[in-house]
């Protein structure tokens, strides 16, 4: 196994994760908000964003996959989709990390057909020179470079999710 280094430790991770919640309760002051986790690295931004709302938070998640290995596909292929409807809600796309943004492009024109009121997304991560597709991020946890990056719900080959911090592989 490759040496893995730290990036973001997990007391920032946790810090920022709080100004998050902040804003996002800000924003969304007695709404409900459906948080709609991309699987399967959105899992632990999710629960630690949710757990420091004060609205109703109800869990829906969706399932894409764009990635192989370290290489981007391009192609981006829809494994489950929401079952509730979403119609007049607000929804709030948590995502672990942006990288192309080819995988959130695809999800807000889905989105579209099912009539939300309101879409905006939430990342953790963000790395903006890889962006093939500009889009709008409402919320974004951190800027990275372009390191491939692995924790807190991000995989490597689907391992090392469960790593409490955002590491790289060099
Ligand atoms: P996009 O469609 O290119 O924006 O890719 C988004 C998806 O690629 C994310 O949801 C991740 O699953 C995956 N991804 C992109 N960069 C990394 C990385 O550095 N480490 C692990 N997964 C990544
Ligand atoms: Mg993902």
């Amino acid at each position: 196994m490759e040496e893995i280094n730290v990036l973001i430790n997990k007391a920032r991770l946790e810090k920022r994760i709080d100004e998050m919640a902040r804003e996002i309760e800000r924003d969304y002051e007695g709404k409900d908000i459906v948080f709609l986790g991309i699987l399967k690295g959105s899992v632990p931004f999710m629960w630690e964003l949710a757990k420091r709302l004060k609205n109703n938070v109800i869990f829906e998640f969706i399932e894409v996959s764009s990635y192989k290995g370290t290489e981007s596909t391009g192609k981006i292929t829809l494994h489950k989709d929401i079952k509730d409807s979403i119609e007049g809600k607000d929804v709030l796309i948590i995502e672990d990390i942006v990288d192309t943004g080819r995988t959130l492009d695809f999800l807000l024109e889905h989105l579209k057909q099912k009539n939300p009121n309101s879409v905006k997304i939430a990342t953790l991560l963000s790395k903006p020179s890889r962006r093939v597709i500009e889009l709008n991020v409402d919320y974004i946890g951190f800027k990275v470079e372009d390191k491939f990056v692995v924790g807190y719900g991000l995989d490597y080959d689907q391992k090392l999710r469960n790593l409490p911090y955002i590491g790289y592989i060099e």
